[in-house]
């Protein structure tokens, strides 16, 4: 199944995302900013889940309406993900959440995994992985591994604000079952696997150096 990318084109998100690409955006208005873009990245992301009929009372009679046939699992990848997890939890208050810890090696680029904390069964659950920055895809690969070693439904739903195209690349050839929807694909990676033109380090910009 191949990798199916989604640049949402928004008006909020692209204005969203200029802010947060700006060196001069401080910690407080970057958080908020990547929140905004994850509430409109999450509703396109979660347009396909699937519904069942209720019933339900209004003050005036009995009408029909929908709700999600079952929850999904939100798997943010510690430490930036975390910056898209209120409007996960906003938009998907019964939802269950999954911690995965990975921190990239700084010399090798590779993905060190240091917090697995997922459902023992992800049998016939969907997965929605967060995490603003897809580089050369190597901790996405990490994650979405760890939630189909558990049963989850594939393709796996990511979100993201930026994905590289080495990334995308990256993720195809390691047979990656995922749909990503992101507000820009950018042009590329440098010498230190950062995405160009990019935001800089999205950890660092929410919290903190780390
Ligand atoms: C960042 C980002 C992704 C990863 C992307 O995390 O949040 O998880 O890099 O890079 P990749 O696609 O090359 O794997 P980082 O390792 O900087 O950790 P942090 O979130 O704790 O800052
Ligand atoms: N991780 C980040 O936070 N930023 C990048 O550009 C690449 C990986």
């Amino acid at each position: 199944m191949p990798v199916q990318v989604t640049v949402v084109d928004h008006p909020l998100i692209a204005a969203a995302l200029t802010r947060i690409r700006d060196e001069t955006t401080p910690n407080t208005l970057f958080r908020q900013e990547l929140e905004r873009i994850g509430t409109l990245l999450l509703a396109e992301a979660t347009a396909s889940l699937e519904t069942v009929v209720v019933s339900v009372k209004t003050p005036v009679t009995y009408t029909v309406g929908r709700v999600l046939k079952t929850q999904p699992v939100i798997v943010p990848i510690l430490r930036a993900g975390l910056g898209f997890l209120n409007a996960a939890q906003n938009l998907m208050p019964g939802a269950d959440i999954g911690f995965v810890g990975i921190s990239r090696d700084e010399e090798t680029f590779e993905p060190k995994p240091y917090v697995n904390k997922l459902p023992e069964s992800l049998t016939g659950r969907t997965c929605i992985v967060i995490d603003p920055m897809l580089a050369t895809g190597g901790s996405l690969a990490l994650a979405c591994s760890l939630l189909t070693d558990r049963g989850a439904n594939t393709p796996i739903i990511v979100v993201c604000a930026l994905a590289a195209p080495e990334g995308i690349a990256a993720l195809e050839a390691a047979g990656i079952a995922a749909e990503i929807f992101t507000a820009s694909l950018d042009e590329r990676l440098n010498e230190n696997a950062y995405i160009v033109p990019g935001l800089g380090d999205a950890g660092d910009r929410q919290f903190g150096a780390a």
